[in-house]
């Protein structure tokens, strides 16, 4: 792309904001954040008080709140924040209903207004979400993604350096499946600089991390009172960054799957090489017994999450 990247955010409450912030932090573009008309004050405000950080932080970027879809003509990327998020006692799963009317009007908009944008999904229960859009866009596969592993696999990335009292930086991590709480973290593909984890931590220590990983978006819900916003804004801006700057990252994203693991068309969280093309290639890797095990399980969550949404959105099947 030349020129700077058009980046908009659907959605400008938690973790549109917070999107809109670390993009503009890192200088990514232009940014338009678009919310519902009855927000569109507090999303112009939100965003000119951002605007006005530019002097202070250094960013030369437009950007501006919006309720209006016209502004959106021109996107680069798309990011879908819009929706409700979860509060205490609350699954992902039960914001179904409410959130694929959402996404699908928001999708519909996207389609019409923005229709050469990577679309990236945040919006809950996130698998189900990406689905809605993918149909609803009619977009090539590779311009739809799931943002979900970036954040929970830098979550996992974190408890092992907490337990190790090391860098972050130093933490190569692999995460695969839904954004349920049936995740994959994958310890056998978790290396401390290089070093394989298992010869740092015990076995025990390892599940602890694992299992407080899968867990990571209640732990702060139960805390909050509603759902995570800085570290899930963050893995969005991972993804565009990678996008809008071609880097060919691989990041664990949900990318569409075909043969790819054996899932048979459906989006899953797997490692994604991600340039200026979206999701140019889907990487399969070696899995264990146990892994497939763990993986399957995850994917057939999926698989009824999307059920859910055929059966009740029969337009969307
Ligand atoms: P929030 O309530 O702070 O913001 C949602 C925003 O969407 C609000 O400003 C609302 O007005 C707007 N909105 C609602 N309907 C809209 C429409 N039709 N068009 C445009 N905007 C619309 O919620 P938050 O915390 O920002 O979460 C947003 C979504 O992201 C939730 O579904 C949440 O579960 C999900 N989420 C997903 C994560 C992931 O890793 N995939 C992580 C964190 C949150
Ligand atoms: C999270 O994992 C709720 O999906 C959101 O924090």
């Amino acid at each position: 792309m030349l020129g700077r990247a058009k980046i908009t955010i659907i959605g400008g409450g938690n973790v549109g904001a917070s999107c809109a912030m670390w993009a503009a932090s890192k200088e990514l573009g232009d940014i338009v954040v678009l919310d519902i008309p009855n927000m569109e004050d507090l999303v112009k405000g939100k965003m000119l008080d951002l605007a006005e950080c530019g002097p202070i932080e250094r960013f030369d970027s437009s950007i501006t709140g919006t309720a209006d879809y016209k502004d959106i003509a021109g996107s680069d990327v798309v990011v879908i924040t819009a929706g409700i998020p979860r509060k205490p006692g609350m699954s992902r799963d039960d914001l179904i209903q409410t959130n694929v009317k959402i996404v699908k009007s928001v999708s519909e908009n996207v389609r019409e207004y923005a229709p050469d944008a990577i679309v990236i999904v945040v919006s809950n229960p996130l698998d189900a979400m990406v689905y809605t859009a993918w149909k609803t866009t009619g977009f090539p596969t590779n311009r739809i993604i799931g943002q979900a592993g970036c954040l929970d696999v830098a979550r996992y990335r974190t408890f092992i350096a907490m337990e190790l009292g090391v860098s972050v930086e130093d933490i190569q991590a692999l995460l695969l499946g839904g954004h349920g709480d049936d995740m994959v973290p994958l310890p056998r593909y978790t290396s401390v600089h290089g070093i394989p984890v298992t010869q740092l931590l015990s076995e025990d220590k390892i599940t602890a991390c694992v299992n407080r990983a899968k867990v990571g978006g209640g732990e702060i819900v139960k805390l909050m009172g509603t759902s995570a916003y800085y570290a899930p804004a963050s893995g969005v801006i991972q993804m565009v960054e990678a996008i809008v700057r071609d880097k060919k990252r691989i990041l664990p994203c949900a990318g569409f799957c075909d043969a790819e693991y054996g899932v048979g068309g459906y989006f899953v969280g797997a490692p994604c090489l991600l340039g200026k093309g979206g999701v140019e290639k889907v990487i399969e890797i070696e899995l264990d017994g146990n892994e497939k095990e763990l993986m399957n399980a995850s994917i057939s969550h999926v698989k009824d999450l999307v059920g859910v949404v055929r059966e009740a959105f029969p337009e969307l099947a």
